[in-house]
């Protein structure tokens, strides 16, 4: 390791990455080589200039290291999200996919790359405003350790809470989210009503399979980090775990691809929300 006071080389070249995915491959089985070359190289670059790492650094410690190989995923992972991000993908659930769960006897929910939980949050509570959360069970799952553990707490920063509350106002909502937690201090603790019927648990969409089947599968800001091979990859999976006429949610950055459409139907097209059809 570089002593800090040294120039340290920031970034790591195509080549260096490519050696450094074959090296990961290898030892530890996990393929980073699908996901995007340009975000994956200033992720691994933020990485060495944070850490003071050399490519030379780097390759030591995740060679002798499995420890490190764990901080490094979640280092590498983008974990950003937000209770109701983007509210108008929730109003169009509300308005559009609502009214079919509603008909459904027993409905299940997966949230693929759910991050810290702020998302099947929403959609739980989106559940309990339309009367049918006791017949739903929801399943969050994600590569990141780190986040899913903040995810079965269930405790957000008070001052994360108040951005959230204007997202839910977005949504036409009719109650205030403060209904849904408990404050105390600088904390909010989601109610245990919300928590009860959901799954927090660890699924690498690039290598995991089908586990279930699903009436709603949403993955909002994650395909985005996949190459085009791995994108097409999960969406079959996504097939492969949805019922008959179940629901794909892929909010307003991502969206079905060529040959994939043909056994969807688009139900919004601005919030990319699509129904098995065939
Ligand atoms: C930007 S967050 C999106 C969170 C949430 N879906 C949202 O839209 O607010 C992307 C999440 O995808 C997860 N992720 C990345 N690669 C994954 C993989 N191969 N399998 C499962 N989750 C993955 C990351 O750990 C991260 O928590």
């Amino acid at each position: 390791m570089k002593n800090s006071l040294e120039p340290i080389p920031e970034t790591i070249t195509y080549e260096e990455l490519s050696s450094l995915n074959n090296l990961i491959k290898h030892i530890y089985d996990f393929d980073f080589s699908s996901y995007s070359g340009a975000s994956l190289k200033r992720r691994v670059s933020r990485i060495m200039e944070l850490q003071h790492l050399s490519i030379f650094d780097l390759r030591t410690l995740l060679t002798n290291n499995p420890e490190y190989f764990e901080s490094f995923i979640r280092e590498v992972t983008v974990n950003v999200t937000e209770m109701f991000r983007d509210p108008d993908f929730f109003k169009a659930i509300k308005n559009e996919v609502m009214p079919y769960m509603q008909s459904y006897q027993k409905i299940k929910v997966w949230n693929a790359g759910c991050s810290s939980g702020e998302e099947l949050y929403s959609f739980a509570i989106l559940f309990i405003e339309g009367k049918i959360y006791d017949r739903t069970f929801f399943y969050g799952t994600d590569i990141n350790s780190d986040v899913l553990a903040q995810a079965k707490l269930g405790i957000y920063d008070l001052h994360k809470m108040k951005v959230y509350a204007e997202n839910y106002l977005k949504t036409e909502a009719e109650y205030t989210l403060s209904d849904y937690y408990t404050a105390k201090y600088n904390a909010a603790s989601i109610n245990h009503s919300l928590k009860k019927n959901i799954l927090f648990s660890e699924h690498n969409l690039a290598s995991d399979g089908v586990f279930n089947e699903f009436q709603l599968i949403s993955c909002r800001n994650v395909l985005i980090y996949f190459n085009l091979e791995l994108q097409k990859k999960v969406i079959t999976l996504f097939y492969n775990s949805l019922a008959n006429f179940g629901f794909l949610c892929l909010g307003s950055k991502e969206s079905l691809r060529d040959t994939a459409f043909e056994k969807f139907r688009v139900i919004d097209k601005k919030n990319n929300i699509y129904q098995k059809i065939a």
